[in-house]
């Protein structure tokens, strides 16, 4: 079994296969969807909404995701390790550095930063310390009290020119994957088309280069409440490995995300 890397997403991008993506945060659950053949797995700052069960992921610490990541990691042969760097573990480049090698020595293939143009030195400088980078665009969660709530970005033009521009500066500074979250559909795909890295897509419509969901949001269990975008899989299953399988099937074939699970 060849493990996924880097060249080999973007290898999906040129090709024009969807990648499948989800949130994990221990090992049986990482294995689980390692067999299913799922391509990347993050161990995302989320785990503070579906772990801890709080309201918004600011609580998280670099410790709780370098723990999650060395389970994840136990549990993995295939799919490519992402892990979140948790709010203010970047907000220097220097401090970045060091909060980036705790996450890559837990068991992380690439680290993930939310925000557009203040990061591109400190993206160049990850890239220059051998740590490879993930963007984040569109609603950032960390950035929630700023937005007023979890709400959809780049609905105007103004703001829809706004993170395509900043996804270019991205790509520039050497991001090698991009997540958009929430985004209208037509802006995501104008910026995965812009783009030669690829573009994942959570709640951006169905024309990003792949699909991530929350775990616990695909097997509808998550503690809080269920966005619109997500989709629970266990409803027509009732299996979880049918699930699973089911999801990466419907990324693939590009039946997920639907319109009704999309915003315009
Ligand atoms: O923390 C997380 O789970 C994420 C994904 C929703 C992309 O950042
Ligand atoms: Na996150």
């Amino acid at each position: 079994m060849k493990k996924v890397t880097t060249s080999s997403l973007l290898k999906l991008k040129q090709e024009n296969t969807k990648i499948t993506a989800l949130t994990a945060y221990d090992a049986s659950f990482a294995k689980m969807f390692d067999e299913q053949g799922i391509d990347v797995l993050l161990i995302g700052d989320s785990l503070g909404m579906v772990l801890k069960g709080d309201d918004d992921t600011l609580s998280v610490t670099l410790e709780d995701v370098a723990y999650h990541t060395r389970s994840v990691k136990k549990g993995v042969e295939r799919a490519f390790v992402v892990a979140d760097m948790p709010f203010m573990s970047y907000s220097t480049p220097e401090q970045t550095y060091l909060s980036a090698a705790q996450l890559m020595r837990a068991g992380a293939s690439m680290v993930k930063l939310e925000g557009g143009s203040w990061l591109l030195e400190t993206i160049k400088g990850l890239n220059e310390r051998s740590v490879p980078v993930c963007g984040h665009l569109g609603l950032t969660p960390q950035s929630v009290h700023v937005f007023g709530g979890f709400k959809v970005q780049g609905r105007d033009d103004l703001q829809a020119e706004n993170i395509l521009e900043q996804a270019k500066q991205l790509e520039q500074a050497g991001i090698q994957l991009l997540v958009l979250e929430c985004i209208p559909t037509e802006l995501a795909a104008k910026i995965s088309q812009n783009l030669r890295i690829p573009v994942i897509g959570i709640g951006a419509g169905a024309q990003t280069d792949g699909q991530i969901l929350v775990m616990h949001d695909m097997f509808g269990v998550s503690a809080n409440y269920m966005p619109k975008f997500s989709k629970n899989y266990l409803q027509q299953s009732n299996n979880m490995r049918e699930a699973v399988s089911q999801y990466i099937q419907e990324v693939q074939d590009g039946s997920f995300p639907s319109d009704e699970h999309s915003f315009n």
